[in-house]
């Protein structure tokens, strides 16, 4: 693909300037090469843990076995009644839509659903913050994912301007109590904070911008956040501060490789919940370089 695709929502974006670890840059998404200096670190941007991807094959057969596991977690769920809410959250192309799209895979999608909320309407705006999210959690028997959340008004938001300074200090104030209603109601309730580097997240909307497939995800929002990868590290260090809780804490995912997050994610979902059949050997162990809790995992 040499051209741009024609997004009737994004005509030519003009090269930007960027200074990445003390360095000035110009980046043209538009064309068609991606430069070295954002390909030579799209894996180990931000302090990656690892020098190479996952082995395809060896994540097509750990995906496949937790994927078996998690229909046996389906299946305890339409038996016991359980509800399991997953919401997941991270800077543009943290890979939240495509950890979503695996859990999901084999699933039956009746009783699994997704959320992905568009921007407030006008009615919405007028509701309690957080009566239109309530109105997606699950029944019981039901799966219900969230791909991003009530957590919009902890970075984009405050980030772009779209709430007040007040309404995000409430919004800090009050997640820990709204979080620890849903928990008291006996809700399996997961965080997923997908954190990627900055050469990561260019080369995934390099990638978006020139593919076929996928240029539907790169949004004028996406293009705005670019400037503003300092103000997105700023909230996102506020947010995760202000909202883990031991009621309700963040699971921190190291992102870049996307095979080692999706793998990290569902088998994280797994160990936590105890459905009949439960085969602790194939879900396998931990990889404690690529999960962890809390803030504090990011230093
Ligand atoms: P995504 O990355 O989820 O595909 P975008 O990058 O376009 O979508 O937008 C990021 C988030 O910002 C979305 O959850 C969207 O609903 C939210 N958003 C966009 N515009 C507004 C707005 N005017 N007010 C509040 N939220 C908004
Ligand atoms: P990503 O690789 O994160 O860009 O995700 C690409 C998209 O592929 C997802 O959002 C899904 O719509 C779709 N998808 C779903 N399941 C699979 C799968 N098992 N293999 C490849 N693509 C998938
Ligand atoms: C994804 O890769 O699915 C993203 O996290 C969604 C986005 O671009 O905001």
């Amino acid at each position: 693909m040499n051209k741009p695709l024609d997004n009737p929502a994004l005509k030519e974006i003009e090269p930007f300037k960027l200074t990445l670890s003390g360095k000035k840059r110009e980046f043209d998404i538009d064309d068609p090469d991606l430069p070295d200096w954002i390909k030579d670190k799209e894996l180990t941007a931000g302090g990656y843990p690892c020098d190479e991807k996952l082995d395809r094959d060896d994540y097509e057969e750990q995906l496949e076995a937790l994927q078996v596991e998690l229909v046996k977690l389906q299946a305890w769920m339409q038996k016991s009644g359980a509800r399991v809410m997953a919401l997941f959250e991270g800077r543009d192309a943290a890979g939240k839509g495509g950890t979503i799209s695996r859990i999901r895979a084999y699933l039956n999608p009746r009783t699994a659903r997704n959320v992905a909320l568009p921007k407030p309407s006008e009615t919405e705006r007028g509701q309690w913050y957080f009566q239109r999210y309530v109105a997606h959690f699950p029944t019981s028997g039901e799966l219900v994912t969230f791909d991003r959340s009530w957590y919009n008004r902890g970075g984009v938001e405050p980030v772009m301007g779209f709430c007040t300074p007040a309404q995000h200090e409430q919004f800090l104030d009050e997640t820990p109590d709204f979080e620890r209603a849903i928990v008291n109601d006996g809700i399996h309730f997961f965080k997923f904070w997908l954190n990627i580097g900055q050469e990561t997240q260019l080369g995934r909307f390099h990638d978006r911008r020139h593919s076929r497939l996928k240029y539907w995800k790169f949004s004028p929002m996406d293009v705005a956040g670019i400037k503003k990868w300092d103000d997105y590290t700023r909230m996102r260090d506020i947010m995760l501060e202000r909202t883990h809780s031991a009621h309700a804490p963040w699971t921190v995912v190291r992102a870049n490789d996307k095979r080692r997050a999706r793998l990290a994610v569902i088998r994280r979902m797994l160990l936590s919940i105890p459905y009949d059949g439960r085969d602790l050997e194939a879900i396998g162990q931990e990889d404690q370089l690529i999960i962890g809790s809390g803030p504090g995992f990011l230093e």
